[in-house]
């Protein structure tokens, strides 16, 4: 599996020192508030895990599932939700816990959608941020590393499916996708 990755961008250390900062900020920020952290599957199931023991304060967990890129390389805006929350947000302060925002569809669709149910308040905080892929305007209060073009996958990010089990993150060797 490693072989398919051209470079390794992030260590599974400088993640995990990534996230712990993130955790520090996002405590400092939301002490007192009703913190319901929302993390999107599948990609960001290591990062919501490890965020989660980084925040050191009574928080919710709940999870959505959306999907804009199937098993393909770009997103054409069209969003399928595959699982709602479980509970209504309303009069929680939702952190939005993301793996990586490109084309900005999926969290465009879900800042809208979780405003619509009453959230108390709406933010985003996302372990990458690919600028370059930017097809609407998103923009998370938390963004961890920002990435260059070219396709990422590890630490829950995937190619069809694959790679979401590497603890480091890469870029995917352009002949694996047909690039
Ligand atoms: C990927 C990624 C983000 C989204 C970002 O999810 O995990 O959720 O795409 O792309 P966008 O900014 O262009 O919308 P995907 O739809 O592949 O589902 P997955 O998390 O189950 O892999
Ligand atoms: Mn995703
Ligand atoms: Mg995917």
């Amino acid at each position: 599996m490693t072989e398919d990755i051209e470079q390794v961008l992030f260590t599974e250390e400088q993640i995990a020192a990534r996230v712990a900062e993130l955790g520090a900020r996002i405590r400092a920020d939301y002490a007192n508030r009703n913190l319901l952290l929302v993390g999107t599957l599948k990609g960001a199931f290591l990062f919501v895990a490890d965020l989660a023991r980084a925040v050191d304060l009574p928080l919710a967990v709940d999870f959505v599932s959306v999907s804009s890129y199937g098993d393909g390389v770009s997103s054409n805006g069209a969003i399928e939700v595959r699982k709602d929350l479980d509970q209504p947000p309303e009069g929680f302060d939702v952190l939005i816990v993301e793996d990586i925002v490109d084309s900005g569809h999926t969290l465009a669709f879900l800042q809208d959608e979780l405003r619509a149910q009453h959230a108390a308040s709406v933010e985003i905080c996302t372990l990458f941020d690919k600028p370059s892929g930017r097809a609407v305007p998103v923009e998370p209060k938390y963004i961890g590393f920002t990435v260059p073009d070219g396709f990422v996958v590890g630490y829950g990010m995937d190619y069809a499916e694959k790679y979401r089990n590497l603890p480091f993150v890469g870029l995917l060797r352009p002949e694996i996708y047909g690039a």
